[in-house]
């Protein structure tokens, strides 16, 4: 049956899914150790937009393939960003002392405490993949998923992309070295968010996976160009996050280094490679097509 459905309420339907999975999947926080489980529930369940669970379901409506098979990938997507964000407020890394509106988790809790509960955050995104009935009974599927999260997190994903952050700040980055860190940085975890779609659909073409990468490889580049343009434009009010918090570090990033027009225009063209790499998914890709769309114009 088509699903009809309005974009806005398939978009709650779908982040109400997901915090139920992770609602039910962390700690409870009545147990031992109680701080370090209140920790892991705070810094997960309190707000975020829920961007990556979104595009897993949403490659998945595209493809056919049943929401309830994609529940654990989301949840333990969003567990490793949860876990990534915690890291990234520290005063070791970007400093910050807000967070989806309220106080980072180095803040409410301590410093000790916010590095514990991010590291129990990336076991347990683990032990969801290997453990949920609906990926075990899919044990290919649940193989790629579990390499690609590990490969998109590591020294040549995320990290390395935090690594070179840190490094660039500063620095007068070329696009190109400037593009490297935002793909890993911020696009390797919204690229696993589709290829966990995609590796569930047991008709996937090597060409259908490729133009699928095309297109998350150009929304996470504008992803990151729009988080940073937020730094600059935004307020704190609406993006939950300190304004101004990058120029203060003197980060790489594309506005500082080539200009706001630049930046904004070159998120459009970003919209529309990603667009046209997904024009041959025809009307099931919409709730996509809607989600990218939403990327480059979004206010927080
Ligand atoms: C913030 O990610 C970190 C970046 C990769 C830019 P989001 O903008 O998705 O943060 P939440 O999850 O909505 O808080
Ligand atoms: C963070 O980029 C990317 C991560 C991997 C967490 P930012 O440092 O710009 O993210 P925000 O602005 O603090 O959310
Ligand atoms: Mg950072
Ligand atoms: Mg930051
Ligand atoms: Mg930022």
């Amino acid at each position: 049956m088509k699903n009809t459905m309005p974009y806005k309420d398939k978009i709650k339907t779908y982040t109400l899914r997901v915090n139920k999975m992770l609602e039910q999947s962390l700690p409870n926080a009545e147990l031992p150790p109680r701080q370090l489980h209140e920790a892991m529930r705070y810094s997960v369940l309190g707000g975020g937009k829920r961007v990556r669970p979104l595009l897993v379901y949403a490659t998945g409506e595209a493809l056919g393939i049943e929401p309830s098979l994609l529940d654990a990938p989301a949840a333990a997507i969003e567990l490793m960003h949860a876990f990534s964000l915690v890291h990234d407020d520290l005063p070791a890394m970007d400093d910050d002392d807000l967070r989806r509106g309220q106080p980072t988790v180095h803040i409410k809790f301590d410093e000790a405490t916010a590095i514990l509960a991010a590291d129990a955050l990336q076991p347990l995104a683990f032990e969801l993949l290997a453990e949920t009935p609906a990926m075990r009974a899919r044990p290919e599927a649940q193989r790629r998923i579990i390499s690609a999260l590990a490969r998109a997190c590591g020294s040549n994903g995320m990290t390395g992309g935090q690594s070179i952050d840190l490094a660039s700040e500063a620095k007068s980055l070329n696009a190109a070295e400037l593009e490297h860190m935002y793909r890993l940085k911020t696009g390797r975890l919204l690229w696993v968010s589709v290829m966990s779609a995609a590796y569930c659909d047991p008709t996937m073409t090597a060409a259908g996976l490729h133009s699928l990468e095309r297109f998350i490889d150009a929304l996470g580049l504008a992803f990151q160009i729009r988080d940073d343009i937020l730094d600059i434009e935004g307020c704190s009010d609406v993006i939950g996050k300190p304004q101004g918090s990058d120029l203060e570090l003197d980060k790489a990033t594309y506005p500082a280094l080539f200009g706001m027009q630049a930046a904004k225009d070159r998120t459009q063209e970003l919209l529309e490679i990603a667009l046209a790499s997904i024009e041959h998914l025809g009307e099931p890709a919409d709730i996509l097509r809607w989600i990218g769309n939403y990327i480059v114009q979004r206010e927080s």
